[in-house]
């Protein structure tokens, strides 16, 4: 059915596409961020609204990504100029390009933390510390001018290498066998923690929602963070739907990476607050919580040093698949688009999304002066970034699922690899025409306190 010149490569099998997409998923999203901002809002009631909004919005989103992307076979930005020529659609392209630009510059920052722990756990560099070291060594270590700036930089070059190699599909070989045993993983930090004395605290934290607590803007976190952690609002999954055969089943591609991303977050949420609570941490403190956390429960191992050697290397590993994921927008918008070929593409995107970073990096220390919006740079990327412009994306690509694309076309696209259900078609179409949409629109009236801006700008008050 390619109608181009040259056929576009495509997934070799059912399982390729699930692991790109995961590995696409599945990163310092679920693991670092997910805990931290859980923290920050206040524990279960964010957990809860986070899972709704995953269920009536990620998941929707998700399955129209791939079947833009698969009816397209286009990049994020070529797809909906293939679909819908010379309409406002197209700039959903655009906004997934910047928001690529702005995760990735943070992404990497985080991610060279995790390779600075590495090294950290090689020379047992926490051996005997207290909790309270631990954290001063975390602060002092980010506060630092030059040391995370060296870590940022080699996760970068890393990242783009793979990419200019062109080597993902050997990458997505490896992760496919790592990432279970990360899981693996998970699941023993999980038991330690919650064996710990006065660990019942942290699960009735995680899991014991008082939605009382939780403000607008934790909501508006998380609808940002659903988007974030799976992938979803700039087109990545488009583009990976690019790839998909005709025949496979996109249904329960969405559905297993969809499952697989979230149970890896509140199982990375069991190995954290238990914790937390047992070495009386404070659970809102922010960027560093794992980082402070996750050290204190390896010392309390047995085969901690090994362990910590090991969760730290496979953290950066997923975190590198997805950041090859990230950077793929970016570059395919170059050498698609742009018609620039794809080496100097990626290594002029890679440098410029390295040198953001290093600011980013720099703010949470000597540049911590510096506030945009109340937030330092690096909180103000992420805001940007996960809680406006995805689920702005978000919004974009269901309104053109449910409006522009229509019934139809989702039948005959969804049907070829799977069977879809009467009852199921008609779900999905109500959620990607108006529930999706009017929530991502109303959390986003009260997060960014709008209304209450346009009252004062009517009542003064
Ligand atoms: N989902 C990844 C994580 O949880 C990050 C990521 C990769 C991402 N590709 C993306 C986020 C596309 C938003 C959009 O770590």
């Amino acid at each position: 059915m390619t109608s181009h010149r040259h056929p576009r490569a495509q997934f070799s099998s059912k399982f390729g596409l699930i692991a790109a997409a995961a590995g696409s998923a599945i990163g310092l999203g679920n693991i670092w961020k997910f805990p931290y901002i859980t923290g920050v809002y206040g524990g279960a009631a964010f957990l809860f609204v986070y899972l709704g909004f995953i269920l009536a919005i990620g998941l929707p989103v998700m399955l129209s990504e791939l079947i833009i992307g698969r009816k397209s076979r286009r990049n994020a930005f070529g797809a909906f100029k293939k679909l819908a020529p010379g309409t406002p659609w197209m700039m959903i392209g655009s906004f997934g390009v910047a928001a690529a630009f702005l995760i990735l510059s943070f992404y990497g920052v985080v991610a060279g933390w995790s390779i600075k722990y590495i090294i950290f756990s090689i020379t047992n560099h926490f051996h005997n510390s207290t909790p309270g070291e631990i954290a001063q060594s975390f602060n002092t270590f980010i506060a630092d001018p030059l040391s995370p700036l060296i870590y940022q930089v080699i996760f970068m070059v890393l990242t783009g290498a793979i990419v200019i190699i062109g080597v993902q599909k050997g990458i997505e070989r490896y992760s496919k066998v790592l990432m279970p045993v990360l899981l693996v993983l998970i699941i023993i930090l999980d038991i330690r923690a919650v064996t710990l004395k006065g660990a019942g605290e942290g699960l009735h934290f995680l899991f014991n929602p008082d939605f009382s607590k939780l403000s607008f803007e934790g909501v508006l976190s998380a609808l940002g963070h659903a988007f974030f952690s799976l992938s979803l609002g700039m087109g990545t999954l488009i583009t990976y739907g690019s790839y998909v055969n005709k025949n496979d089943n996109l249904i329960n591609t969405a559905l297993q990476v969809t499952v697989a991303d979230t149970v890896i977050a509140i199982l990375a949420g069991i190995a954290i607050f238990p914790a937390v609570f047992a070495f009386n941490i404070e659970p809102g403190q922010g960027v560093g919580l794992i980082f402070i956390t996750l050290p204190n429960v390896f010392m309390q191992m047995p085969g901690g040093h090994i362990f910590s050697i090991l969760f730290f290397v496979l953290l950066t590993i997923a975190a590198l698949t997805s950041a090859i994921s990230i950077l793929e927008v970016v570059v395919a918008y170059f050498t698609e688009e742009l018609k620039i070929k794809r080496q100097i593409s990626t290594i002029f995107a890679t440098a410029l999304i390295t040198l953001l970073g290093i600011i980013c990096s720099l703010s949470l220390g000597i540049f911590s002066d510096i506030e945009i919006a109340k937030r330092n740079i690096f909180d103000f990327l992420d805001h940007i970034s996960a809680n406006i412009l995805l689920p702005l994306g978000g919004m974009f690509i269901a309104l053109f699922m449910g409006w522009a694309f229509g019934k139809y076309r989702v039948f005959r696209e969804v049907a070829h690899g799977g069977k879809l259900k009467g009852w199921l078609l008609k779900i999905f179409m109500i959620l990607v025409k108006f529930v999706a949409p009017l929530a991502i629109f109303i959390v986003f009236l009260q997060g960014l306190k709008i209304l209450d801006f346009i009252t004062t700008l009517f009542t003064g008050k």
